[in-house]
C-alpha cells in the first residue's frame, strides 16, 4: 500500500517535501491549493460518515477525511435550540435503538443516554386537505394492533439474514423471496397487518411516500426488526440525557478538528482507482478555498443521487447502477403559532379513513404528516414528505396550507390579528430513502451494487446500503470498515 500511496502523490508531479502530510501544489489555472494526504476520504459526516471517520481513525490507526456538505456534522439529526431556555428539540432523529456498540458509541464521547420515553400525548386526526376533524374514527385497538406487529415480526425475522446487515447475502434475483417483492399494501393483506398500519405510517412509513405502494423489501429496511422489537417493548431505544441528539455529533466534529471538512463538498475527481487511489478536489462554501486531497481510497456515504455524484466522474458501469434508485424526499422543521393546541399531536388523516379504513389513513403525498406538540413547550414538529420531486419551497408550503386548513376547519382559531405560522427551524433533507422497481430488483441490481463495493478505490455505506436507522447502519458500516481495512492493507 505504501507504493500506491508514492504513485498517488507522483501523478500530480511537482509535490513539494511534506512534512506533516500538508503542502501546496498547483491546480488548474495555477492557483495554489494545499493538498492533504489521507488513508481514507469520507465523503459525507452523517450518521454513517462521522461514525467510519471516528472508528477507521481510533479503533483501526487510519488517517481520514471527512467531506461535509452541510456547516455541522450528523446529517438527519437536527436539534432546535430555543435561544432562551436553551432546550433542545429533535425534530429530525427522534432515539436511538441500542444495538451492537452504540452506547459505548455515545460514552466514548461523554454522551450520557437514558431509555427513550414515548410521547403519551392525545392524537386529533385532522384531514389536512379541508381541516376537517375526524369526529368518526377508530384507531385499532392496542391489542389488534400488537398482534399485528407481532405478524409483522415473525415474518420479518425469517428475512432477516438476507436484508441485514445491508446487501452482502441478498439473494440472486431468481431467489428473491416472493413476499419481499409485494407491494407493501398486498404484503399487508397477505398477513392481516391493516391494525398496524397507522403504527407504520407513523413511525418510518411517511418517510417512504408511498408506503403502501413500494415494495416490501424497502418497507422492511425502514421497519425492521429491532424497531418492532422496540415498540412491542422487547428492545430499547436511548436518547441523550441531555435531550439534544446534535450532541453526539458535535463532539465528533470537536474530536476529528482539521479532519473533517465542513462547508465543503468535492468540485472534481482527478483520479479514482484501486491502484493509483484517490485525488479529489474540494471546495469550501464559505470561504471559496480549495483543497486537494490525495487518499488510497474514498468511502462515499451520502444518497448516491446524481447530484451528489456527478463530481466523481463515475464510469459507465457506476452511472448506470447508482442511477437505477429513486428517493424519497422528506423535511423537517420545528414550528409555533399561539394557535396550535398545547399536549396534543394534530395528525394528518384523511377523512376516508373513516370510521375504521386504516389503510385509507395515509395521506395522499406530498402532504405535512402532523403538528406534533413537544412536551411543555409551545413548539411544534412537522415532517412534509412526497417523491424526489419535491422542493423545500414546495414542502414549505404544503406545511403552510396544512395550517391554514386547520383554521379554515375550525381546529384551530386564527389569532386577531392574523399571525402567520412560524419556523424555528426548516431543515431540508432533500432526497432520503432510496429504492428501486421491482423490475430493477428482478435485474441483477442488488449484484451489481455489491460489485461497486472496493471497485474503483471505492466503498459505500449510508443509508442506500443498509437499514435506514441510525445505529443499523453503524452495524452495517462496521461490516464495510472490516473490508475497506483489508483492502488499504492491500
Ligand atoms: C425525519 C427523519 C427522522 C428519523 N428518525 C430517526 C430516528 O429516530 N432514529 C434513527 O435511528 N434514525 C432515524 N432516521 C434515519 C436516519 O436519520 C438515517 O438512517 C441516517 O441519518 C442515514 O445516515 P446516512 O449516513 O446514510 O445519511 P445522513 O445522516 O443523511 O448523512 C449524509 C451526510 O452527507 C452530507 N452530504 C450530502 N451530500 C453531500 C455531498 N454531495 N458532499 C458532501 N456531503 C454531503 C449530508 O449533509 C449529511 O450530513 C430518521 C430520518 C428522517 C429523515
Ligand atoms: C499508526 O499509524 C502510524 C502511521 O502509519 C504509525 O506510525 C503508528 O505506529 C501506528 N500506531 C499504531 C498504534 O499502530
Ligand atoms: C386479523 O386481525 C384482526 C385484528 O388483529 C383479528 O381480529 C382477526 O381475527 C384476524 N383475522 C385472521 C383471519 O386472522
Ligand atoms: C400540558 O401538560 C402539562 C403537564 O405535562 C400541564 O402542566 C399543562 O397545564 C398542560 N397544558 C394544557 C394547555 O393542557
Amino acid at each position: 500500500m505504501r507504493s500506491l500511496f508514492v504513485l498517488a502523490v507522483a501523478l500530480i508531479g511537482a509535490v513539494p517535501t511534506l512534512a506533516d502530510g500538508q503542502g501546496k501544489g498547483k491546480g488548474e489555472n495555477n492557483e495554489r491549493i494545499r493538498t492533504i494526504y489521507r488513508d481514507v476520504a469520507i465523503i459525507g459526516g452523517g450518521a454513517s460518515g462521522s461514525y467510519s471517520a471516528v472508528r477507521l481513525r481510533e479503533d483501526y490507526n487510519v488517517s481520514v477525511v471527512v467531506i461535509e456538505k452541510n456547516s455541522n456534522l450528523g446529517g438527519h439529526v437536527n436539534t432546535f435550540i430555543d435561544p432562551t431556555t436553551g432546550r433542545g428539540f429533535d425534530c429530525g432523529v427522534q432515539n436511538w435503538i441500542e444495538l451492537g456498540g452504540a452506547r459505548a458509541f455515545f460514552e466514548r464521547f461523554g454522551v450520557e443516554m437514558q431509555p427513550n420515553v414515548r410521547s403519551t400525548f392525545e392524537t386529533v386526526s385532522v384531514d389536512f386537505t379541508n381541516g376537517q376533524r375526524l369526529t368518526d374514527y377508530n384507531p385499532p385497538a392496542a391489542a389488534d394492533r400488537t398482534a399485528a406487529l407481532q405478524r409483522y415480526l415473525a415474518v420479518a425475522e425469517t428475512f432477516l439474514p438476507i436484508l441485514e446487515p445491508g446487501w452482502w447475502t441478498f439473494p440472486q434475483p431468481r431467489d428473491i423471496p416472493p413476499d419481499l417483492l409485494l407491494p407493501f399494501r398486498d404484503f399487508v393483506a397477505k398477513y392481516n397487518l391493516t391494525a398496524a398500519v397507522p403504527t407504520f405510517h407513523a413511525t418510518t412509513g411517511f418517510g417512504i411516500h408511498d408506503m403502501l405502494g413500494h415494495l416490501t423489501v424497502w418497507f422492511m429496511r425502514s421497519f425492521n426488526v429491532n424497531l418492532v422489537r422496540v415498540l412491542l417493548g422487547t428492545e430499547t431505544s436511548i436518547v441523550p440525557v441531555s435531550r439534544k441528539n446534535q450532541d453526539l455529533y458535535d463532539r465528533i466534529l470537536t474530536s476529528l478538528g482539521p479532519d473533517a471538512l465542513t462547508s465543503t463538498t468535492v468540485v472534481s475527481t482527478e483520479e479514482r482507482s484501486s491502484r493509483k487511489g484517490v485525488t479529489l478536489v474540494v471546495r469550501n462554501s464559505i470561504t471559496g478555498v480549495k483543497t486537494r486531497i490525495i487518499a488510497k481510497r474514498l468511502l462515499f456515504t451520502p444518497i448516491p443521487s446524481e447530484a451528489n455524484t456527478s463530481p466523481l466522474d463515475l464510469d459507465r458501469e457506476e452511472r448506470s447502477t447508482l442511477g437505477q434508485f429513486d428517493y424519497s424526499a422528506s423535511y423537517v422543521g420545528v414550528v409555533s403559532h399561539p394557535s396550535l393546541p398545547l399536549n396534543k399531536s394534530l395528525v394528518n388523516t384523511p377523512i376516508s379513513a373513516q370510521p375504521a379504513n386504516w389503510p385509507a389513513a395515509i395521506p395522499q403525498y406530498p402532504y405535512n404528516t402532523r403538528f406534533e406538540n413537544y412536551a411543555n413547550s409551545p413548539y411544534f414538529r412537522i415532517i412534509a414528505v412526497g417523491d424526489q420531486t419535491f422542493t423545500a419551497a414546495q414542502a414549505r408550503k404544503v406545511i403552510e396550507d396544512s395550517f391554514d386548513k386547520l383554521v379554515e376547519g375550525g381546529v384551530v382559531d386564527q389569532t386577531s390579528p392574523p399571525e402567520t405560522l412560524k419556523f424555528h427551524l426548516f431543515e431540508p433533507h432533500g432526497l432520503v430513502s432510496a429504492y428501486a422497481t421491482r423490475e430493477k430488483l428482478e435485474g441483477v441490481f442488488i449484484q451489481r451494487l455489491n460489485g461497486l463495493q472496493g471497485r474503483r478505490g471505492t466503498w459505500y455505506t449510508g443509508a442506500s446500503w443498509g437499514v435506514h436507522l441510525s445505529t443499523s447502519l453503524w452495524v452495517f458500516t462496521d461490516t464495510v470498515l472490516e473490508r475497506l481495512v483489508d483492502d488499504l492493507k492491500g
